[in-house]
């Protein structure tokens, strides 16, 4: 891959396709995470003189302009960020985009608008994606793809556009990969690895991955409850997908035979009902052993002594990956499982990896410091998709 090193970049319009997808409540931003990760290459194109075009997707519009979605509040951060100022198009290769990028003298910035706002950025046609990267081409001289976020995704900014103008990969992605590169080439072992999150569907591929080469796999959050149901435990009201019970039960099997050590919770924080997170108000959380969940209650995130025993379980590794919350940690009566994961991988002696919008934010929603893990990956299906092997086209298409 070249990088911006190789371009000559100085007075020329660049793109970049950043991945400023960040949570927004009420139109403010409420982890700022990624868009401080795309400011170190976006201020060096400016440094170096380059008429910079930053493009992103945010949320999942649907092919139409939605204010909901609109990148507006993104730029006004990113402008802060980079202490300079950021010009808005109010579309993506509009009149409001061509007299934008137009107006930049060297050494400005401009973002567009929200690119899911046009159809053509996520279609599955080939051409109606070609004709939208045909006019984000036509905005630009050369590409820098920095997005690591969505490099997994077949989408025009992604995949269509670099093959249109001279291309490099930015200091996000190079850094991104480099990291990755450590868990999949030559990994130091003990390797563990800490699963969370809702759904066990989206982590079938890599757990089938990682069954070849983590000694350890630690599941929390909303997916543990179908393995729990897998192994015969009530569960209650906890979520379950009934019809993923028996792939898991296939998993469990193999772990077993292979060595690696599956590690469940013992006990849940549990409750009648769902939280709520708008107002944050008190629930009624209960401990109960995870073997035997009181029908009527739901697990909303690991227990304490299911902390300890996961703490227990990095403390010696020398490798950790961890994706997705161990519980709904936007709450704090169920916050503690993923705060008691985040300070064991802080405690461990380990290269410590952590994967994915929800656990990256939920990192720094708690308030730790980003600086005592490894690395903090700004891609969750990405680091995902990337650790189960897989070519991931907004990667290929940045290769000469
Ligand atoms: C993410 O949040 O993982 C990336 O920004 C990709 O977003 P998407 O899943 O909506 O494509």
């Amino acid at each position: 891959m070249k990088t911006i090193d190789d371009l000559g970049v100085a007075g020329r319009r660049v793109f970049v396709r950043a991945d400023l997808n960040v949570p927004l409540d009420s139109g403010a931003i409420t982890d700022d995470g990624r868009i401080r990760a795309a400011v170190p290459t976006i201020g060096r194109l400016a440094e170096a003189g380059a008429r910079v075009i930053v493009a992103s997707h945010l949320g999942r519009p649907k092919g139409a302009p939605d204010p909901r979605f609109s990148l507006a509040p993104v730029a006004g951060r990113l402008g802060e960020l980079l202490g300079r100022e950021v010009a808005f198009a109010t579309d993506t290769v509009g009149e409001s985009a061509k007299s934008t990028v137009g107006a930049l003298a060297d050494g400005q910035v401009a973002v567009l608008e929200n690119l899911r706002f046009n159809a053509g950025e996520t279609s599955k046609d080939d051409a109606e994606r070609g004709a939208f990267a045909d006019s984000l081409a036509a905005l630009a001289d050369v590409y820098v793809g920095d997005g690591f976020g969505a490099v997994h995704r077949r989408h025009a900014s992604v995949y269509d556009l670099p093959a249109r103008l001279p291309h490099a990969a930015g200091g996000l992605i190079a850094t991104e990969v480099g990291v990755l590169r450590k868990l999949t080439d030559d990994v130091e072992r003990p390797y563990a690895v800490v699963l969370g999150g809702a759904k066990v569907s989206d982590k079938l591929g890599v757990i089938d991955h990682l069954l070849e080469r983590a000694d350890r796999i630690l599941v929390g959050g909303g997916m543990a409850y179908t393995f729990l149901k897998a192994q015969g435990h009530e569960i209650g009201a906890s979520l379950l997908q009934e019809d993923q019970i028996p792939a898991v039960q296939g998993y469990l099997k193999r772990a077993e035979e292979r060595g690696v050590e599956f590690v469940l919770p013992v006990d849940v924080v549990a409750a009648a009902g769902f939280p709520d997170l708008s107002t944050k108000a008190p629930s009624e959380p209960v401990t109960v052993a995870a073997d035997a969940i009181p029908s009527g209650l739901m697990g909303l995130d690991i227990g304490p002594r299911s902390q300890e025993l996961y703490a227990a379980k990095l403390a010696d590794a020398a490798t950790v990956f961890w994706n997705g919350p161990m519980g709904v940690f936007e709450h704090p009566d169920y916050a503690e499982g993923t705060r008691a994961v985040a300070q064991a991988l802080i405690d461990s002696p380990a290269f410590t990896v952590v994967g994915g919008g929800d656990s990256a934010a939920a990192v720094r929603i708690l308030g730790f410091d980003e600086e005592a893990f490894g690395h903090i990956s700004t891609g969750g299906g990405a680091s995902l998709e990337y650790l189960e092997g897989k070519t991931l086209p907004g990667l290929a298409a940045l290769e000469d």
